[in-house]
């Protein structure tokens, strides 16, 4: 795959994105969100079948609040350094709500799994909610954020 594909359902996905689906969201019951009401979870497979997840938390003071990408990213280098990331589910839906939103990852987050790419040389997949049911399947976070903002910039 390159770029992105859309699926129409869940069903037409591979067993491991489902699987991690599912786990994005138990890991979004675990959101705190009491300001956006809007809840975030994100699944992560290592290469080792490792998972991790995260989901967002938020804090009276708007700026400090830390979306669920971040979350997982971050616990999963920190507890499981040298291992890869193969692939990332993100799933999101209101309070109270059981359909699913659009869970399309903020350019914060895009910029944060570039660079989780760079750093294990490797893309990974990301699996994200879409509309209506669907689904967007991305081949790496690089083509999730073209023209990226690297550590090369800093060195030109
Ligand atoms: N949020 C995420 O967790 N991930 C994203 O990529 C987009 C936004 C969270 C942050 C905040 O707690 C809430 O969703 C509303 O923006």
């Amino acid at each position: 795959m390159k770029g992105f594909e859309i699926y129409k359902s869940i069903d037409e996905l591979d067993t491991e994105s489902k699987y991690l689906i599912h786990k994005a969201k138990e890991a979004a019951h675990h959101a705190y969100a009491p300001y956006s009401k809007f809840h975030v979870g994100a699944a992560l497979l290592l290469d080792d079948g490792t998972l991790v997840t995260g989901s967002n938390q938020e804090n009276a003071s708007y700026p400090l609040c830390m979306c669920a990408e971040r979350v997982a990213l971050y616990s999963a280098v920190s507890q499981h350094a040298g291992k890869r990331i193969i692939k990332m589910a993100i799933v999101a839906h209101k309070k109270n709500h059981k359909e699913l939103s659009a869970a399309a990852s903020c350019g914060a987050c895009r910029q944060v799994m570039a660079e989780f790419e760079e750093r294990q040389q490797k893309p990974f997949e990301i699996v994200m909610h879409h509309t209506d049911k669907q689904w967007i399947k991305c081949a790496s976070a690089a083509s999730l954020l073209p023209f990226v903002f690297t550590k090369d910039s800093l060195n030109e």
